[in-house]
């Protein structure tokens, strides 16, 4: 095996896998406040005002990574949720900027629980999260999301039946062309705290384990993923990504669709904290990472490292 690996121009040749800039998502934080913030707890990471997308975008752009994934902070939160659909909503307005500056590919990020005020991702009631009404609601933002511009919607809100919902409200609105990338298998994982964290989208009560899954189920996440493909997902989501590398391949082997992964916040500040203190070599261990994500089968990955990846 050791003549396999006798020099650089061998090894080059025989490298099964690759990490291009052409797998990558840059995500990005939008909010309404009038100035650009570095979010502590994921360094290198910022809340953007919508003055600075244009710069950010661009920059984005000449890096050579396809597409930008947004996230809106929105100042006002309500029970219903109501700034996430409006046509003036912050989503809405970077998606317009991004479009005007760039020819990137613009994903928007379709949630509530950034901007509802008790922080879940779906209209509560009496304590529990109401499944069905959320769906209209999920419905009216992507197609706020697509009159915006917006290229490819990604639903992170894991209730049922909301890939049909959307699809439909999509169809019917002549906005066949526009993308469903769906969080298919979206864990309940404590790797979303530096997030929150930025978004202020943490609940205020409770937790979201009566819709997002099971860490310890893989049989689970094949039927979810199974569900979302029959709604009409187009590419489908694997996260977090690390924890979930086996997810990752099964999906991949068992449905053979262009397939996600993301690569979280807490994956990222992870690597950030042990690098800071030495620990670690961050380049490396980013290199290696992403590596281990494409290797188990993701065609595209989303990661907070993916600006600082391609400017390698
Ligand atoms: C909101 C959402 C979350 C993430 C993406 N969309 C957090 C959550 O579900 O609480 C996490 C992304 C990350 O940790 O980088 N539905
Ligand atoms: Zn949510």
């Amino acid at each position: 095996m050791r003549r396999l690996r006798k020099n650089e121009k061998i090894r080059a040749l025989l490298k099964e896998h690759n990490v291009n800039k052409n797998d990558l998502i840059y995500p990005i934080f939008v909010h309404e406040k009038n100035k650009i913030e570095e979010i502590p707890s994921m360094p290198g990471q910022y809340r953007y005002p919508l003055s600075e997308v244009r710069d950010i975008s661009k920059e984005v752009e000449d890096s050579g990574i396809p597409g930008i994934l947004i996230f809106g902070i929105p100042e006002k939160k309500d029970e219903f949720g109501t700034e996430a659909y409006k046509t003036e909503g912050i989503v809405q307005s970077a998606v317009k900027t991004i479009k005007n500056t760039t020819d990137l590919l613009v994903i928007t990020d379709i949630c509530l629980c950034q901007y509802t005020s008790h922080g879940h991702c779906g209209i509560v009631s009496e304590g529990k999260i109401k499944n069905d009404d959320t769906l209209k609601l999920l419905g009216k933002i992507a197609l706020s999301h697509a009159n915006a511009g917006a290229d490819i919607v990604a639903p992170s809100d894991m209730m049922d039946g909301r890939i049909g919902a959307i699809r439909k409200e999509l169809d019917e609105n002549s906005f066949e062309d526009i993308l469903i990338m769906s969080y298919a298998a979206k864990f309940l994982s404590s790797f979303y705290g530096p997030f929150r964290d930025a978004a202020h989208s943490a609940p205020t009560f409770g937790d979201r384990r009566t819709y997002q899954m099971n860490t310890a189920n893989i049989l689970e996440a094949l039927r979810e993923v199974e569900l979302d493909i029959k709604e009409g997902a187009d590419i489908v989501m694997v996260k977090p990504a690390l924890s979930y590398l086996d997810v990752i391949f099964r999906v991949k082997e068992k449905f053979g669709l262009p397939t996600a992964a993301y690569n979280v916040s807490g994956e990222y500040s992870m690597i950030k904290a042990a690098s800071k203190m030495g620990w670690i070599d961050e380049k490396k261990v980013m290199e290696e990472i992403l590596l281990s994500i494409k290797r188990a089968g993701a065609d595209i990955i989303i990661s907070y490292f993916a600006l600082e990846y391609a400017s390698l």
